[in-house]
């Protein structure tokens, strides 16, 4: 596909999707039921069983935590949409909307790009207009610097919802970390530690934010005196 038709057709699912959501400042469940119902049809089967699984997670979080159900779970639905376009798509769109994209990011664009592309599309296209929940989407592959508490909830869903071939322990310690102990940081320590370990055994890139994150994670676990 061309450049231009590639384009043409980014546009004609913009067109698609731009239906009438309203500025989502408050959310209810008729605008997350509305918002699935769209990403049903245009994201891939795998993606949007992967996106029902997060969103469900989420809600076990939220009452784990007495977290805004409804905002957790809007941030949960949308943070793979970026997942629309395909490999030429998602370049194009970023290219468009201004994003760096370095030469890795050209070996594996859809991994690598489609957080900050759902962060964009779920601003420009699902209206929504929370500088948190933005944030978190854009920040769910990698993590951040700095990790907000939507960021890292966002983050545990997502990635105990990831085909990272977990060992049953692993699973059993991680969901310890989150819902016994609640110490979100520890579970997300390991779930970095998993992530690089199968980044490395499927010799995919890395992208250099997820070893920041780890970092940051791990040196407020140690500042905390946490291990
Ligand atoms: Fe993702
Ligand atoms: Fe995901």
């Amino acid at each position: 596909m061309n450049i231009f038709i590639k384009k043409r057709y980014i546009k004609s699912i913009g067109y698609l999707i731009n239906i009438s959501f309203v500025r989502l400042e408050k959310f209810n469940i008729m605008q997350l039921k509305k918002i699935e119902g769209k990403l049903k049809e245009l994201l891939p089967d795998e993606v949007y069983e992967h996106t029902i699984k997060v969103k469900d997670y989420s809600y076990k979080l939220s009452k784990a935590y007495n977290f805004d159900s409804e905002k957790l779970a809007l941030t949960a639905i949308l943070h793979d949409c970026g997942k629309i376009y395909n490999e030429g798509e998602i370049i194009s769109k970023a290219e468009d909307v201004g994003i760096l994209i370095t030469e890795i990011m050209f070996e594996d664009p859809i991994e690598l790009l489609h957080a900050e592309i759902s962060g964009y599309l779920a601003e420009t296209m699902f209206n929504v207009k929370d500088k948190d929940i933005i944030h978190a989407i854009k920040t769910h592959s990698f993590g951040a610097d700095e990790m907000g508490f939507l960021n890292k909830l966002l983050f545990v869903a997502d990635k105990m919802n990831n085909d990272y071939d977990f060992e049953e322990y692993q699973i059993e310690e991680i969901e310890h970390l989150i819902f016994i102990d609640k110490n979100l940081d520890k579970a997300i320590l390991k779930l970095f530690n998993i992530l690089l370990k199968s980044l490395i055994k499927k010799d995919r890139f890395i992208h250099s934010q997820i070893v920041n994150s780890r970092n940051k994670i791990l040196l407020s676990i140690k500042y905390e005196n946490k291990i």
